[in-house]
């Protein structure tokens, strides 16, 4: 599959099989995320690997939208690091193209991916740091719940022509 057919067949999934992620596949996804751009190159991500069951019963606890973990078989938590960005938030646009290059690698590979917000609520990114210990410096970002789909999502008309202007706002 080409990007830009991946681009358009990827859907959020939140029912999977229970059929497991190859260990291939899960370092596959690592390494796509690690491939983004970064603002100064620099990389400031960390990425915890989730394929324990009670630690997906204590995300449904903590996050009201993550009900997909219920046949989840894995997660990914994107955690920015402050001290590693550039500076000034970088680190938000950084983990934000991270996550999307996980949401892609998976499109590319058949697997289905949701991507479950973290940033920028402030509770939950709280419950989040206290329930994989992260360090002070470190900031869940985004989990990405992923597996073999379930379902199936057809791509939608999205193109919004009146969205794009020409040299200025408002021309067409
Ligand atoms: C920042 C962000 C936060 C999201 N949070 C959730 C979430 O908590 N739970 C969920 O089921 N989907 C979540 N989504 C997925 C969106 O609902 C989904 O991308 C949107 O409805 C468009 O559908 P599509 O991904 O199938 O194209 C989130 C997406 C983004 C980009």
């Amino acid at each position: 599959m080409n990007t830009l057919d991946t681009i358009k067949k990827r859907r959020s999934i939140r029912s999977f099989t229970t059929q497991n992620i190859e260990k291939e596949k899960i370092e596959t996804l690592l390494q796509s995320a690690m491939y983004a751009p970064s603002a100064v190159n620099k990389q400031p991500w960390h990425f915890i690997v989730i394929d324990n069951r009670e630690i997906m019963e204590q995300i449904m606890k903590i996050h009201p939208n993550s009900k997909m973990f219920e046949t989840a078989t894995l997660g990914i938590l994107v955690c920015g690091d402050l001290q590693m960005q550039h500076g000034n938030g970088y680190w938000l646009a950084d983990c934000g193209a991270a996550t999307q290059n996980i949401l892609l690698a998976a499109a590319a590979m058949d697997l289905g991916s949701c991507w479950v917000g973290v940033f920028p609520r402030e509770d939950r990114m709280k419950a989040f740091k206290e329930l994989f210990s992260l360090p002070a410096h470190v900031e869940a970002f985004a989990l990405v719940a992923l597996g073999y789909p379930a379902e199936e999502k057809k791509t939608p008309q999205r193109y919004r022509p009146e969205s794009v202007f020409l040299n200025k706002w408002g021309n067409s």
